[in-house]
């Protein structure tokens, strides 16, 4: 094989293996932060049924109260990375 072919394909592997480890970051977070108020049949009620804006949903995500002052969700600490792959699971967008 050719370097430059070895580099393509190290390279790719790379790429998918970070893809994976962040969608499952997502998953792992929602279920150890969300899931005790957000799972199926929770008082807080599913995610997937928010009609928030992305961005709106990153906001609540982090920082409830400045969305909704009389919010008793507590804010989301972690990672700007963190919260990104939660809220993009949270919202259904990765599984
Ligand atoms: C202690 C319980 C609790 C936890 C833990 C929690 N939430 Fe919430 N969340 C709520 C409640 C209750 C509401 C409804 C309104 C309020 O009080 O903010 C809510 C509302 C929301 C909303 C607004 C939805 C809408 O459409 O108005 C988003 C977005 C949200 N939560 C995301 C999350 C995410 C993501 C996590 C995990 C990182 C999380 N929440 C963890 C209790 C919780």
């Amino acid at each position: 094989m050719k370097p430059i072919l070895v580099t393509l394909a190290v390279a790719g592997l790379v790429a998918g293996a970070v893809h994976a480890a962040k969608a499952a970051d997502g998953k792992e977070i929602y279920a150890k932060k969300c899931a005790m108020c957000h799972g199926a049949g929770k008082k807080a009620g599913d995610l997937l049924a928010s009609k928030l804006s992305h961005a709106d949903f990153t906001k609540y995500t982090k920082d409830p109260k400045s969305m909704n002052p009389k919010s008793t969700m507590p804010s989301f600490k972690g990672t700007d990375e963190e919260l990104n792959a939660v809220v993009e699971y949270s919202m259904g967008m990765k599984k």
